[in-house]
This record gives C-alpha cells, sequence and structure tokens, in this order.
C-alpha cells in the first residue's frame, strides 16, 4: 500500500525524537499500521543546523512552517513547535486543508482546543494528542477508550516531569532549584518558558484535557486553579516527612455534586501510596472509575524518546482509521461532540479537601487555645497537631495543624483570623492533603 506522508513542523527534543523512533522501528511500525509512514519535509528555525544534523536523509527541510500544512502530498501534519499562535494558525490551516494533525501541544489544546476539534470535526478529520499529556503515558488512550464503560469519578496525578524532577533532586541530593532546573532543561524535560512547569501551568494545561475527556465536558482551562512549586519550603518539605507524608504537584480534577474540581498545587499525600513514591521525570496519574474502581499508570512524562513514542502511536491510530467513516472514529473527547455536558467549574473557594496549616507564634500561653477555638467556630476538625520546640534563645515556635476535609472558603476565614492574631507574626502557610484512599 502507499506509505503515508508525513509533515513534521519541529525537529527539537520531541520531534528529533519522533524521527529516530521512526527510523529505528520502521518495520515494526509498518506492519502494525498496515503501511509505511513516511517523513517528508520538515519545519524548523535554524536550517542549517537541521540540514547539518539530517545532512543524506530524505527529508526536506524548510523554515516556511506553512508550506509543510499547504503541502498536498501531506497527509498528516504533525505539531512539534510549540506555544499558541503560530502553532494554532498551523493548525487550522492543516485541518482546512483536509490534513489529519497529531500534536503534543497541550498549551495548544487546552486554551484552543474547543476551536480546533469543532473545525477537526467539520472536516471529517482526526487531531490526536496522546504526547501531549504524561509525554510517554498512554493516559489519553486509557480513559477515552480503555474505561470508556465508567463513570469517572476523578482523576489525580503527577503530570509535570520536571517539576517533579526537581522536587526529588533537591530532596535526595541537596540541590539547589536553579541547579536542577538548568538540568531538566538540558535533558529536554521544561518548557520553552520552564515557568510553566514550575508555576503549575503546564500541569493545568494537560489536567484541562484530562478533565474534558473524563467527564465530556469543553476545555476551560481559564477556570483551573493554579499553584506551583516555587512559594514550597524545604521546611514544609520535612515537617511532612516528619508527619508521614510527602508533597508533590498533583492535577485533581473531581466530579462532586455541586461541579467538577480542577486545581493543580502542591498535595501533601501519605508517603504509604504508590503515586507518593513516584520521584524523577516520572509521572504517574491515578483514575477512579465506579466499575473498575482506582487504576494507576506510570511512566516518563517527558523527554525526546518517551514523548516520541506517543507521537508515534497517534501516527499510528491515525494511519489506521484513516478510511474509517467520521462518524465511527472514536470522538476527540470520548464522548460524542452533540453530548457534552454544561456541568460548571468548581470555583477554589467550594473545593473540599484535607490541610496541612503551619504558623510561627509567640511561645506563650493561650495562643493554641485561640487557634483552635477559630477553626472550631468554622468547623474546621483538627486531625493532628505537633509543636516544635523554640529553637535556643528563641521565643516563637512553629505550630503544625492537619486538619479533616473542609470547605476551602471556611479555610480562607480562618487564616486571616489566625493571622490577625498578635501572637502571630507571620503568614499562615496552607497545604492541601489528600489521602487518595
Ligand atoms: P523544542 O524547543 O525542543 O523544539 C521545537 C522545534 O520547533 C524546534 O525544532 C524549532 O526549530 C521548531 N520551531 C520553533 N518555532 C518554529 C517556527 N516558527 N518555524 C519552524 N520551526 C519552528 O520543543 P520540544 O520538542 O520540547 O516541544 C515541542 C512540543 O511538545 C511543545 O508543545 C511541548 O509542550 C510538547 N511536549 C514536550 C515534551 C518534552 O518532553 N520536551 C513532552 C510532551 C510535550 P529549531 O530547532 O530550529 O529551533
Ligand atoms: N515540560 C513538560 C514536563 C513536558 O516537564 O512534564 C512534558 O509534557
Amino acid at each position: 500500500m502507499k506509505p503515508i506522508n508525513v509533515g513534521l513542523l519541529g525537529l527539537g527534543t520531541v520531534g528529533g525524537g519522533t524521527l529516530t523512533v521512526l527510523r529505528r522501528n520502521e518495520a515494526e511500525i509498518t506492519r502494525r499500521a498496515g503501511r509505511a509512514i513516511r517523513v517528508k519535509v520538515a519545519a524548523v528555525r535554524d536550517l542549517k543546523k537541521a540540514q547539518a544534523q539530517y545532512a543524506g536523509e530524505d527529508i526536506k527541510i524548510t523554515t516556511d512552517a506553512m508550506e509543510v500544512v499547504e503541502n498536498p502530498d501531506i497527509d498528516i501534519v504533525v505539531e512539534l513547535i510549540g506555544g499558541t499562535d503560530l502553532a494554532k494558525n498551523l493548525v487550522l490551516k492543516a485541518i482546512a486543508n483536509g490534513k489529519h494533525v497529531v500534536t503534543a501541544n497541550k498549551a495548544l489544546l487546552a486554551m484552543h482546543g474547543n476551536e480546533i476539534f469543532a473545525a477537526a470535526q467539520a472536516k471529517g478529520v482526526m487531531v490526536a494528542f496522546e504526547a501531549a499529556v504524561a509525554g510517554g503515558i498512554p493516559i489519553i488512550k486509557a480513559v477515552r477508550e480503555g474505561l470508556t464503560a465508567n463513570r469517572i469519578e476523578w482523576i489525580a496525578g503527577i503530570i509535570n516531569g520536571t517539576t517533579n524532577f526537581i522536587l526529588s533532586e533537591m530532596r535526595d541530593k541537596g540541590l539547589s532549584f536553579e541547579t536542577v532546573l538548568a538540568e531538566a532543561q538540558r535533558l529536554g524535560y521544561a518548557e520553552s518558558d520552564p515557568t510553566f512547569d514550575v508555576e503549575g501551568v503546564d500541569a493545568a494545561h494537560k489536567l484541562t484535557i484530562l478533565s474534558a475527556i473524563a467527564f465530556g465536558i469543553p476545555m476551560q482551562f481559564d477556570k483551573a486553579y493554579t499553584e506551583g512549586i516555587s512559594k514550597l519550603t524545604k521546611e514544609d518539605i520535612q515537617y511532612a516527612e516528619q508527619l508521614g507524608y510527602r508533597i508533590k504537584i498533583l492535577g485533581i480534577t473531581k466530579r462532586t455534586p455541586k461541579g467538577i474540581e480542577l486545581r493543580v498545587h502542591p498535595t501533601l499525600i501519605p508517603t504509604k501510596r504508590l503515586i507518593a513514591n513516584v520521584e524523577g521525570v516520572m509521572n504517574a496519574i491515578l483514575v477512579k472509575g465506579d466499575a473498575v474502581g482506582a487504576t494507576m499508570y506510570y511512566g516518563r512524562g517527558a523527554g525526546s524518546e518517551p514523548t516520541a513514542s506517543s507521537v508515534v502511536a497517534d501516527l499510528v491510530d491515525v494511519t489506521r482509521m484513516l478510511t474509517a467513516d467520521p462518524e465511527n472514529r472514536v470522538p476527540h473527547l470520548a464522548f460524542q461532540p452533540d453530548a457534552l455536558s454544561s456541568e460548571p467549574i468548581l470555583p477554589m473557594s467550594e473545593v473540599r479537601t484535607a490541610y496541612y496549616l503551619r504558623m510561627r507564634a509567640e511561645d506563650k500561653p493561650g495562643v493554641l487555645a485561640d487557634i483552635t477555638r477559630i477553626l472550631a467556630d468554622l468547623e474546621i476538625s483538627i486531625d493532628a497537631m505537633i509543636q516544635k520546640e523554640p529553637d535556643e534563645g528563641q521565643e516563637q515556635v512553629d505550630i503544625i495543624i492537619l486538619t479533616h476535609e473542609a470547605v476551602e472558603k471556611n479555610i480562607n476565614q480562618a487564616i486571616a483570623k489566625i493571622e490577625g492574631l498578635s501572637a502571630i507574626p507571620s503568614k499562615v502557610t496552607r497545604l492541601r492533603l489528600e489521602n487518595l484512599g
């Protein structure tokens, strides 16, 4: 059968890995896809660098990305440029030209996915995006197809490799944040703007996609609550460990009677949970379905060939489904496009979870009683509490409180009142805690 022709937009970490994997496993991939998958043309910014790297290969390299999406010989466009402006134009143009699209670009889908999927639907082409969430883990396939019998209850995952790598390396090797971030960049894990990783934005992009395919709702990135690791202190990491918890950046999306939770933040998880022991660039995602119960998916969340593994899987899927009637293909967002739900995203103030609170307090009688009274008045029940002995010559102590589940707006009020006490000289640190039982 005639080979399928691919145009690659980008030959960087993921684009380069995609080419390598396609080359190395060509025979196996052809046996699986039913026909050869050939990269005919690739777009880059630095032509000389790419021409030197791919000298002697049968690929046309260009700096004009539009040339790739306009090329009538190309069947599938693989967008691996990143960003949301040019990438959006290129993807929409490719769709308008009747080409199928594979992308690893979670920012693009989280922000413009509704428009892109509507355009693809209207044109009868596929937009595949396995690589956009959790690198090499086939989580999109698992949620969209493997768990299709289930009413999904919640998803909780470590879905950013860079921050998990940073937290692990800082804890285990005592390295500085800057050193580990530079290493994550060298290894190709980090986004071109690494604040996307550090501030939880990249995880929120991925969570937005997961939430859409789990609950059959449109992409609503603007309603995601996002908090990264930049304000996390060594003290909190150590206190959490002493209490039997590990801090991970979790993306959590949960169906509740009032709406859908969509939140990314540092989270205390009991150390005994498998997911608390997922280290380095590895990602892990727990998905709870009503029929199957809890399931967990684990693997490399970033990097060249792990991500290429997902890109190539999409290329094979698209190749196999080319001749299928569009109505008989798996819907982009798992649910039929005319059956999406309007369930609201819950504002963070309405989220219910458990909390870790750390405060510095004057070491004098009555302070603890004042704090516990504030919590009790707001129906916040204490699960555990430790008061550290003051350091030599110090008259202030650290108090750490773990609460049972409470509503975030009540915790906000409690924190404001505690910070108003004369015996509390500084801000209260608040982290969220999930038992994931
Ligand atoms: P890189 O920066 O390594 O590669 C980007 C590529 O796009 C480069 O080849 C670059 O060219 C090319 N490019 C950029 N702008 C243009 C342009 N205007 N015209 C033509 N070519 C252009 O990025 P990654 O491979 O790391 O990431 C690509 C996408 O994959 C992003 O959306 C990212 O979020 C996503 N992703 C990345 C993962 C990872 O582990 N790195 C994992 C999962 C998803 P040149 O080489 O000349 O600079
Ligand atoms: N920057 C992302 C991460 C790449 O570190 O997880 C994979 O999506």
